[in-house]
């Protein structure tokens, strides 16, 4: 089962003289189980393509299809989409409107036809994962949460429903780098329990360290697809889509600058440990 996006070209005030070209043919899928990545410079379409997949924009041309069914199809149920793809925007502190935690949470399952304690079930799970202890935080007003901790609980509202597939719009922006680990383990955490994840991000080194593929965007263009090692492998056209090479990588090309011996390919801190070690003749910690 997947989230596929066909062919999708979409313009902004199409025929207008304000018309955008935001996505050119776009097409990549995002099957169950695994995390898939999207990076690219600022304003090359990623959220557009987010709001297209979660069926908020109608693009211009081609189309998305849900486990093989056509989302912008005559008789195509829309609940459905809300029930199988949850979806975290940018920025997603700032939808929280409900007067306490719990009720926040409890939002998107209003309409899920669960039964009252498979609704509790669900929520204290989601907020649980998301760091929060559910009986010490429930009847707190979100508005009194600091800038994380409201991230934290927007995300577990879009937890709660238990969708089968995620996207996420730079959710680590901002994040210090023990709470950025914590929420990559969680993301490796659902996606091995079957989850299919996008998570759209500029850092590089975060989404090295855990998608399973990788896609590049470029003027509303995309380009690779393949794992993470292969696409950032093309530092050319990585740099060509305004993407910054990770960390580790950075490290390698100094080293090899300097000895062209050191030729390991290197991407995520575990490759350049490895590398050093062979490299060192121990195992390089
Ligand atoms: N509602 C809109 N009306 C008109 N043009 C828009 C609208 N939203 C986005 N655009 C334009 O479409 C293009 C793609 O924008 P989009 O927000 O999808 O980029 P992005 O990759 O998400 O950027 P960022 O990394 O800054 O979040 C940009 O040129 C932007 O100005
Ligand atoms: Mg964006």
């Amino acid at each position: 089962m997947s989230i596929e996006v066909r062919s999708v070209t979409h313009e902004y005030n199409s025929g207008t003289a304000l018309a955008v070209r935001a996505l050119e043919k776009v097409s990549l899928c995002v099957n169950e189980g695994e995390i898939v990545g999207l990076m690219g410079h600022t304003g090359c379409g990623k959220s557009t393509l987010m709001q297209v997949m979660a069926g908020l924009i109608v693009p211009s041309q081609g189309t998305v299809l849900a486990d093989g069914e056509d989302i912008f199809g005559d008789h195509y149920q829309r609940g459905k989409l809300r029930q199988r793809l949850g979806v975290v925007f940018q920025y997603p502190e700032n939808q929280l409107f409900e007067s306490t935690v719990y009720r926040d949470v409890a939002f998107g399952l209003k309409h899920s036809g669960l039964s009252a304690e498979e609704k509790d079930r669900n929520i204290r799970w989601a907020l649980q994962i998301m760091g929060f202890d559910p009986d010490a935080v429930a009847r707190l007003s979100p508005l009194g949460l600091s800038g994380g901790e409201k991230r934290r609980l927007a995300i577990a509202g879009v937890l709660a429903v238990r969708p089968a597939y995620l996207i996420l719009d730079e959710p680590i922006a901002g994040l210090d780098p023990a709470g950025r680990e914590r929420f990559i383990r969680l993301l490796e955490d659902l996606s091995g329990d079957g989850m299919g994840i996008l998570i759209i991000s500029h850092n590089a080194d975060a989404v090295a360290q855990c998608a399973d593929r990788l896609y590049l965007m470029k003027q509303g263009e995309i380009f690779g697809g393949g794992s993470a090692a292969e696409v950032f492998a093309d530092e050319d056209l990585v740099r060509s889509c305004g993407v910054e090479i990770s960390g580790p990588q950075r490290i390698r090309q100094a080293i090899a600058a300097r000895d062209p011996g050191f030729d390991a390919a290197v991407l995520t801190h575990e490759d350049l440990m490895e590398a050093l070690g062979q490299w060192l003749g121990g195992d390089g910690r």
